[in-house]
């Protein structure tokens, strides 16, 4: 069967406007992805990893290389993009955000609408559906953003460090927020995140790149039973020893470049 994405031989190159020299951001990078899988990548900053998923979305030319997402229903859109800040319009309300991507997709008002109460719904955020973003916490701004990404129905998600901003408690929140929605999706996920911890606790699968040009240089399974349960993964003992093995992995990658620790 035919990878859900089928990343082959992909480099790309950046003209840097001031020295001249192009930078190469990613470097024959290959990975594939099964269909309804959900991988995380995991990388230093400045590895590519927005890159990537800009070529997979179509929003960038691969330099070198493909990036393919082999579509199976001409229906759904092929991919979706989840960011940080969830990028919703000030000026409509939280039901109107959500709304508003299906109405691009042709679905009818009443329909559409419907739609988006559903999703809102089961985000937990019924109560908030005429509120403002401005009125919400950067937390229930991005479960509107799910909800919008989860009613849009991409075959592919691509989602770029979307809980990052957030902190500890409200991530995992979300985490157990996003799981559940994913769980009877029949979506596939591509997760950029720099947080071991969020990849185990969300991945089929958690690909390592490596600092620019970002290549893979690792893989692990992340064979936790779902339903899972953010919380209660911290205290299994293989959580830490994967954590410490994509760490040892990843450890060569960052401090380099920043000699910091890697934040999660
Ligand atoms: N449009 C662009 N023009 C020039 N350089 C870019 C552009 N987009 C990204 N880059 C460079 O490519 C490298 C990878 O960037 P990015 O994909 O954003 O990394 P990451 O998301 O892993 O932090 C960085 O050095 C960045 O400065
Ligand atoms: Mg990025």
């Amino acid at each position: 069967m035919l990878p859900k994405i089928d990343v082959q031989g992909l480099s790309v190159q950046f003209m840097a406007p001031q020295q001249g020299e192009p930078i190469t951001a990613l470097a024959d990078l290959n990975l594939q992805v099964g269909a309804g899988e959900f991988v995380a990548v995991v990388g230093p900053s400045g590895g590519g990893k927005t890159t990537l998923l800009r070529v997979i979305a179509g929003l960038e030319r691969a330099g070198q290389g493909a990036a393919q997402v082999h579509r199976a229903d001409p229906k759904r859109p092929a991919t979706a993009m989840v960011f940080q800040d969830a990028g919703l319009f000030p000026w409509m309300s939280v039901l109107e955000n959500i709304a508003y991507g299906m109405r691009m997709q042709g679905i009818r008002g009443k329909q559409r609408y419907e739609l988006a109460l559903f999703w809102l719904g089961r985000m937990g955020l019924t109560r908030f559906a005429d509120a403002f973003p401005h009125q919400l916490s950067g937390g229930m701004r991005q479960r509107v953003g799910l909800a919008r990404a989860f009613a849009h129905n991409p075959e592919v998600l691509l989602m770029d460090e979307p809980f990052a901003a957030l902190d500890a408690q409200t991530r995992l929140e979300l985490h157990a927020a996003l799981l559940e929605l994913w769980d009877g999706a029949d979506m596939t996920v591509l997760f950029v995140t720099h947080s071991i911890e969020e990849a185990l606790t969300l991945a089929d699968r958690a690909v390592v790149l490596s600092a620019r040009p970002g290549r893979v240089i690792a893989e692990f399974r992340v064979a936790f039973p779902r339903p899972r349960d953010p919380v209660a993964l911290r205290t299994d003992y293989t959580f830490g020893q994967q954590y410490a093995a994509i760490w040892d992995v990843l450890r060569g990658e960052v401090q380099p470049a920043s000699e910091g620790a890697l934040s999660t």
